[in-house]
């Protein structure tokens, strides 16, 4: 496809001499309306260089330029303004979707790049509760997102398998659990469990001591204390599993923190080596304050080490396992310290790579009041949250099959592709870094910029193809689309890969969210004002092949974060 801002790129470096093609690329602006064309080059710079008024320069240069990709180019104060020819920009989005069908937009400038992204992990034998909704679904959709630009992608749960609250647990289940119980209902169980412990050690602190030792014997290799943690990790994985299969998302590596625990005495090591470790009190620090950083504990008193020394470990791993060239963690914006210390103490380290590890932190989710009623305790389930979601829309679903007495096939798959999709479509559409209050009637209306709304559009696009006897072999003449909302929805379509380019940058998933809905709604107008299906044959071809176009986008643009887009609703 023709890359128009290269065109112009191309075009102002032979007639600016005193810039360089990326500083000309870098000053290309996309104006606020389309009456300001399709791209804008502000000549400011350019005015001490020519000793001319920049209005005087950006009227030369665009007097100047002929070229047959754009409609005209013209000067308004200070910008020259390039409009695209429609012509050449119908061509080329029709002929690209065309020829590539579902892989229209996808480029591959991630070609022989590994990116690491972790997300999820959650902590075993807690719950998966709604604030691990966030991670889940923005590192999915990350990945998906760097998938599609051509990178190979790892993706990580971190399990949080590992810690002295197990020495905690092993020492409670052997004292008032009951497997029979507990495999019932694993995380309340264990939950109860570890919060009884805790209120008893209070009266009784021997119980301390024996969930010290609970733990040493199970960093030892005590044989009975591995087999009740590896149950215990056994039975919680089989609950977030649960989760993971409604959300459709999984991992290719399930590495934890305990992956890390005969991996740490080497870090230590290094550290020692390096001269940053320091004693402290009998405990172990690194000193941060170059970085503007409060010492980060690294060895307990007691010779115990900690979560960042499990995650030294694993960015040392990554960095030798993968030779990434970006190593993600999705996680909360509470934790925005422990990375900065992170990379802080790598780079004390003396590793030159520190750089390669990116956080990519999140605001809080809040649930809006009565959204739901708690299970056991004042905990929310994820995985209650997801059931809800479906529940609603088969509500809706049946209502409407009452309303227009049809019935509507596979009715449960689809409430749940709507549900959860309309879920996740929710939690990508604002910056990832803002707090946002979850509502129900926000999350599963059917109008409005939801997930439900952008879904059914592309269903609706779907039966219009069936309707128009859409194939891709039919004949058309991208002349033909010429209205202002036709050229409208080309733009939009063309700057796809741009988008997600943008998204990938700054690891934004909600530039794909709001894409896909703008470009619905476009949709929807063309459709209130243009009849599709007309008499002329090659006129009605065209316009279903823009229509397909628009489908094969949302599809893709809702597969970015990881939203299915069903052909009938
Ligand atoms: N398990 C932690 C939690 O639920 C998140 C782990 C984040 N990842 C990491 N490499 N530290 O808070």
């Amino acid at each position: 496809m023709v890359n128009f801002k290269e065109e112009i790129v191309k075009i102002l470096s032979e007639k600016i001499e005193n810039l360089t093609e990326d500083e000309i690329r870098n000053s290309i602006e996309t104006p606020p309306n389309y009456e300001m064309g399709d791209f804008a080059f502000p000549v400011f710079s350019l005015a001490k260089v020519y000793r001319k008024n920049p209005a005087v320069i950006a009227s030369e240069i665009a007097g100047s330029i002929e070229s047959n990709l754009f409609e005209k180019v013209e000067s308004q104060s200070a910008y020259i303004n390039f409009f695209l020819n429609k012509k050449v920009l119908s061509e080329e989005v029709l002929s690209e979707v065309h020829d590539k069908e579902e892989d229209y937009g996808k480029v591959d400038i991630g070609k022989n790049r590994n990116v690491v992204v972790e997300y999820s992990s959650p902590n075993i034998a807690k719950p998966f509760h709604i604030g691990h909704i966030r991670t889940t679904i923005i590192g999915d959709s990350i990945k998906r997102i760097y998938d599609f630009l051509g990178y190979n992608t790892i993706s990580i749960n971190h399990l949080g398998d590992y810690g002295t609250q197990f020495g905690l647990l092993i020492v409670a289940i052997k004292k008032w659990g009951d497997l029979k119980v507990i495999e019932q209902d694993p995380i309340p169980e264990l939950l109860k469990l570890y919060v009884k412990i805790n209120a008893e050690m209070e009266d009784d602190p021997t119980l301390l001591d024996d969930s010290r030792s609970a733990f040493t014997a199970l960093e030892n290799g005590d044989e009975e204390a591995i087999k009740l943690w590896e149950w215990i990790v056994e039975v919680s994985l089989k609950e977030f599993n649960k989760v993971y299969d409604m959300f459709d998302i999984h991992f290719d590596s399930y590495a934890g923190e305990s992956f890390y625990s005969d991996k740490m005495p080497a870090i230590v090591e290094k550290l020692e080596e390096s001269g940053a470790l320091k004693d402290s009190e009998g405990a172990k620090i690194v000193d941060l304050e170059k970085y503007g950083l409060p010492p980060s504990l690294i060895i307990k008193s007691d010779g115990s080490t900690i979560y960042i020394t499990r995650d030294l470990a694993a960015a040392k791993y990554r960095h030798d396992t993968y030779k990434p060239y970006k190593n993600i963690y999705v996680v909360g914006s509470q934790q925005i310290l422990h990375f900065q210390q992170l990379k802080g103490i790598l780079k004390e380290m003396g590793y030159d790579w520190a750089d390669e590890v990116v956080h990519v932190a999140f605001g809080m989710v809040a649930l809006e009041e009565g959204t739901l009623s708690t299970r056991k305790g004042r905990v929310v389930y994820l995985e209650d949250v997801l059931n809800k979601a479906k529940e609603k829309v088969e509500e809706i679903l049946t209502q409407r099959e009452e309303e227009k007495g049809i019935k509507i096939e596979n009715k449960e798959e689809l409430a749940a592709q709507v549900g959860i999709g309309a879920v996740k479509f929710q939690e990508l559409f604002n910056q990832r870094i803002k707090d946002y209050v979850f509502s129900w009637d926000k999350t599963l209306s059917f109008d409005g910029e939801t997930g439900p709304y952008v879904q059914y559009v592309h269903a609706r696009i779907s039966s219009l193809l069936e309707k128009g006897n859409f194939s891709l072999d039919n004949k058309y003449d991208p002349s033909l689309l010429n209205s202002e909302e036709e050229i409208n929805i080309l733009r939009t379509l063309y700057r796809f890969t741009d988008v997600v380019v943008d998204a990938h940058e700054k690891y934004e998933p909600y530039f794909v969210t709001r894409y896909t809905v703008e470009l619905a709604k476009q949709f929807n107008k063309y459709y209130n004002t243009t009849q599709v299906i007309v008499d002329d044959e090659l006129l009605k071809n065209t316009r279903l092949m823009l229509c397909y176009a628009v489908k094969t986008v949302i599809k893709e643009g809702l597969n970015l974060i990881g939203v299915a887009a069903p052909e009938k609703m």
